[in-house]
């Protein structure tokens, strides 16, 4: 599989307009965008509730703040909530990803370059090589590397103090880290997707950072079709922006952006024809499911990868697809917003439903 420069998978897929991973187009805008303190940052109320008060134990301390994971989907905000930590903890931060960290030395260097309070910030940590990992064990633990020196009898190991630093690491797959690097990670935050109330108020921000003029009612246009990802959000904006300016009067309202979406093909909810092809084939091909990932994968002619990480997320956050032991299955909801006749539930899925509500009833 071929790797972008941040050591990321590259899927062509990403490169379509509602991809929620990142892009290279995305730079720039990101970055202007990206919000500086706790307070500018919208959305994801349970994790900001907590690191403020982590964050003001550890200042009132005179400590660093404990190492953090900040675990969930792409393209909501994880590099963008560790920058906001190093500024409000008064530390430099530095970002790597798991795949760029090649070798022990590699983390060596990185980890010896680090000051007092300063942010090491991984990106794709459960990427990181067994060999690079049980040298950041000792890092985190006790602030102290072991270099082993030759091989054999004659080897010996020296030990270099480093810095008290805080690593955050970030994650889009919480369940392929290793139980020891997640124990040292000791504060957890998971990432939600957004509510279209926040996306249309991330979006209003945006628009007035980029001094786009904007309705509240174009930006709630956009936020219901950002499939929860405030990247997908301001990538959207940008497009809809361009269609306002060529073929409205400037202004981002209502009417534009509905044109304009429906011009660059992504419909209400957000569902480009990528993810319509996908339901289209379990529905027509496979009866409405269930079918296997590897078979769908096969029909569509994608890579199974492809499917489960990004296709599959969002169908089944809004309730468009099922994942049975027997395969996937279309929902009725998928049937509704493709226009087809709700066939009613395939035997086995009615069969597993009301052996799920028998337990429950029992229970
Ligand atoms: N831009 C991207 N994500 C954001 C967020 N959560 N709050 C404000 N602006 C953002």
């Amino acid at each position: 599989m071929p790797q972008d420069e941040r050591g990321g998978l590259e899927l062509d897929l990403e490169n379509r307009l509602i991809g929620a991973s990142y892009a290279q187009e995305d730079a720039g805008v990101e970055m202007s965008l990206r919000p500086r303190t706790l307070e500018e940052y919208i959305g994801q109320e349970r994790v900001k509730d907590n690191l403020r008060i982590y964050m003001q134990a550890a200042r009132s301390r005179g400590e660093p703040l404990d190492h953090v994971l900040l675990h969930g989907p792409p393209g909501l905000g994880k590099t963008t909530l560790a920058g906001i930590i190093a500024n409000e903890m008064g530390g430099t931060m530095r970002v790597t990803s798991g795949p760029a960290i090649e070798k022990p030395g590699d983390l060596a260097a990185l980890l010896t370059n680090l000051e007092f309070n300063d942010i090491l910030f991984i990106d794709e940590i459960h990427r990181l090589s067994r060999a690079v990992e049980e040298v950041l064990y000792a890092a985190l633990e006790d602030f102290a590397l072991d270099i082993i020196l030759g091989k054999g009898p004659s080897a010996r190991s020296i030990r270099i103090d480093l810095s008290h630093f805080t690593l955050i690491g970030a994650t889009t797959r919480f369940g392929q880290l290793s139980g020891p690097l997640r124990d040292r990670l000791s504060i957890p935050l998971k990432l939600e997707p957004y509510t279209v109330p926040e996306l249309t108020a991330i979006i209003l921000r945006s628009a007035s950072v980029l001094g786009v003029p904007i309705e509240d009612s174009g930006a709630m246009e956009i936020a219901a079709r950002s499939r929860g990802t405030p990247r997908i959000a301001n990538r959207l904006l940008k497009r809809v922006r361009d269609f306002a300016q060529v073929e409205g009067d400037g202004i981002v309202d209502e009417g534009i952006a509905q044109r304009a979406l429906c011009r660059l093909e992504v419909d209400e909810l957000g569902l480009d024809s990528i993810d319509k092809r996908l339901l289209g084939s379990i529905i027509r091909i496979y009866g409405g499911g269930p079918v296997g990932v590897d078979t769908l994968a096969a029909t569509v002619g994608e890579e199974t990868i492809t499917i489960e990480e990004v296709y599959e997320p969002y169908l089944l956050q809004i309730g468009f697809l099922n994942r049975t032991p027997r395969g996937r299955c279309a929902t009725r909801l998928a049937y509704e917003h493709l226009g087809l006749a709700w066939p009613g539930e395939p035997p086995e899925r009615a069969e597993q439903l009301s052996i799920e509500g028998g337990q429950a009833h029992h229970l």
